[in-house]
């Protein structure tokens, strides 16, 4: 996730920004830079650490204002010119959060003579401020040019920016991305979160969504979106350091759990164009030609990755008509897999950089079908081995059990089956207006589950000294079931199985006993019906039954032990919803019996060996 710092005060500006900039080095950075102002805008960038940008800073710079940045790529690869500072003559900005319309903004700026010299969508803010500040009828002062630029943008974003006109003044702005004020006895700090300056100040601002501000040495004003002055309250921290990076979260899991309804909306934001049921996936180069045509896709994957996968094989067949296998990557690298060329093929990978996967790829790649990459990280290797690429905008995810790339994997595959159905004429546009509407609830959704989430609690400490779980579902539940009981094996060490629901009487029913918790994903669907006779059925074996169902079913809990709620919802979209719910659940059980919860025994982050 992108950072943003910036001091105005009475010590030298830059010791202090680079400093900030380590402390948000725990979420995540591919590049940084530096601008400082005196009397006129010195900026320093480069890819790397913020070790590599301290070697090119020259040894003592006099400046008592800056502003500085920590990027994590979202457009534009990981290259100097994309990382930020941003300038447009004059001007110097940061910026952490999505411009989603910076593609029509760019195309007028670039007619106004601007030239571009960044492939990221923050270089138009700045061309757009320079734009307000000296090319309009009267020169505008740089806060009003601000407020003034906001009010074009479509997006999420803080920014913090300088102007070589304004000696000494720092002006600031958010929305739907996270930027607080420090108060400190020597000058004033802004941040994308008070780790940055924990160091130097506990006194905090936060600055709420429309708000917009200015420092200026010795004094700080904040305005509302009409213009007036607010009387914002201090507030003192009281977060060690370490539980500043968490935000207040015990764990990182639990925070990452926690930002999912915004990792969901910066993964879709700009693509969904629901008036006219259709949704906008420019990375894809694909031609619609190629789509119609399609014959047969493969996904490539592993772990979580994997479970996504299987739900977007439902997704593809059901909503595009497309034939599609889900293939474990540690087994097609070594199985004979009968492909052809102009066959494609999809890689699952949040981290881009899992070596089983990357080798399937490869392998696939030599029959000659095209891929198209699911991940998180630009510039990951799987970037590079692939002809289109489709991020997952959910951050870092630091909890070594992946959970904002999971729903955010989901929302892309959501996203690629309503393309390509729509392409493919197997989809009307009343269809995916329906489902298009549904995944814009998600967020909200999410946010009620999270709210309730002590339910989810209580259930987690009374089965957390069972040995055995079993997880089932139906249909799309079935992957969200593998999913669950993935969870909780990685971080509680419980032995689960996730199995299609038909499947139990196959077999695993002879495990059941009254010791051995079922979840039952049992949400509203054509499938409803029969995962209430595979709960009969588990019932009859005397196990208890854990109920995944929607909040208006006043059916299941004639049948269950608990039930866990999830808002009312789209048969399509519910396992997002689902999978969030049974995350909580992992989590929780393993906080109960006190499990390295972030970092599993065994496990890594990113499997980059064989
Ligand atoms: C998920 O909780 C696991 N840590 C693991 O299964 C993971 O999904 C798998 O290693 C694949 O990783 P990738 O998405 O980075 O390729």
């Amino acid at each position: 996730m992108c950072g943003i710092v910036g001091y105005v005060g009475k010590e030298l500006a830059a010791p202090i920004l680079i400093e900030s900039l380590k402390r948000l080095e725990y979420r995540g950075y591919d590049s940084a830079g530096i601008t400082v102002l005196n009397e006129s805008l010195e900026t320093y960038k480069t890819v790397g650490k913020i070790a590599d940008l301290e070697l090119i800073l020259p040894e003592r710079i006099i400046a008592y204002t800056g502003i500085g940045h920590t990027r994590w790529a979202t457009h534009g690869k990981p290259e100097t010119k994309n990382a930020h500072p941003h300038m447009s003559s004059g001007i110097s900005l940061v910026h952490n959060g999505i411009i989603e319309n910076y593609l029509q903004l760019k195309e007028r700026l670039i007619e106004c003579g601007y030239v571009f010299e960044s492939d990221t969508d923050t270089e138009v803010i700045a061309h757009l401020l320079n734009n307000k500040m000296y090319k309009g009828a009267k020169k505008l002062d740089l806060l009003t040019a601000v407020r003034e630029t906001i009010s074009e943008l479509e997006g999420s974003y803080a920014i913090a920016v300088l102007c070589s006109d304004e000696p000494g003044c720092l002006v600031f702005a958010r929305k739907d991305s996270p930027l607080v004020i420090g108060i400190g006895d020597d000058g004033y700090y802004a941040a994308s979160d008070v780790t940055a300056f924990l160091k130097y100040t506990r006194k905090v601002i936060y600055v709420d969504d429309h708000e917009v501000g200015a420092i200026r040495p010795g004094s700080i004003e904040i305005f509302d979106p009409r213009g007036n002055l607010l009387a914002k309250e201090m507030h003192t921290v009281e977060w060690d350091l370490e539980a500043a990076e968490k935000a207040g979260y015990e764990h990182f899991m639990l925070k990452e759990i926690h930002e999912q309804p915004a990792s969901i909306q910066n993964t879709f934001a700009g693509k969904l164009l629901e008036l006219e049921g259709t949704v906008k996936m420019d990375e894809l180069y694909l031609s619609p030609e190629q789509i119609k045509h399609l014959r047969r896709a493969t996904i490539i994957a592993c772990g979580t990755s994997w479970n996504a996968g299987a739900l977007g094989k439902y997704l593809f067949e059901k909503l595009a008509g497309v034939h599609t296998d889900i293939e474990t990557a540690s087994e097609f690298r070594y199985a004979s897999p009968v492909l052809c060329g102009e066959e494609l093929t999809i890689a699952i990978t949040q981290s881009g950089e899992t070596a089983d996967t990357l080798a399937a790829v490869r392998s696939s790649r030599s029959y000659g079908c095209r891929n198209i990459a699911i991940t998180n990280v630009v510039g990951s290797t799987i970037t590079r081995e692939s002809d289109s690429v489709i991020y997952t905008r959910a951050g870092p995810e630091i909890g070594v059990a992946a959970t904002k790339t999971f729903t955010a994997q989901l929302i892309i595959l959501y996203m690629l089956a309503i393309h390509m159905g729509r392409v493919r004429g197997v989809l009307s546009a009343g269809e995916a207006k329906s489902l298009i509407v549904n995944i814009k609830r998600i967020p909200g959704q999410i946010q009620k589950i999270l709210n309730r989430k002590e339910s989810i609690r209580e259930c987690a400490e009374q089965f957390a000294d069972k040995r055995d779980y079993f997880f089932i579902g139906r249909y799309l539940n079935f992957p969200i079931a593998l999913e669950g009981a993935l969870k909780l094996k990685e971080i509680s060490y419980i032995h689960a199985e996730g199995y299609a629901a038909g499947e139990l009487k196959h077999g695993p029913l002879a495990l059941l006993t009254e010791d051995t918790p079922v979840v039952a994903i049992a949400t509203r669907g054509h499938t409803y019906d029969k995962m209430l006779s595979n709960i009969k059925e588990v019932k009859a074996r005397n196990a208890t039954v854990i109920a995944v169902a929607n909040e208006d079913d006043t059916e299941i809990e004639k049948y269950v032990d608990v039930v866990l709620r999830i808002p009312p919802s789209h048969e399509m979209t519910s396992p997002v919803l689902s999978s969030v719910v049974l995350q909580l659940l992992a989590y929780y059980t393993a906080l109960a019996k006190g499990c390295s919860i972030d970092k599993p025994r065994n496990l890594a982050k990113s499997v980059t060996v064989e």
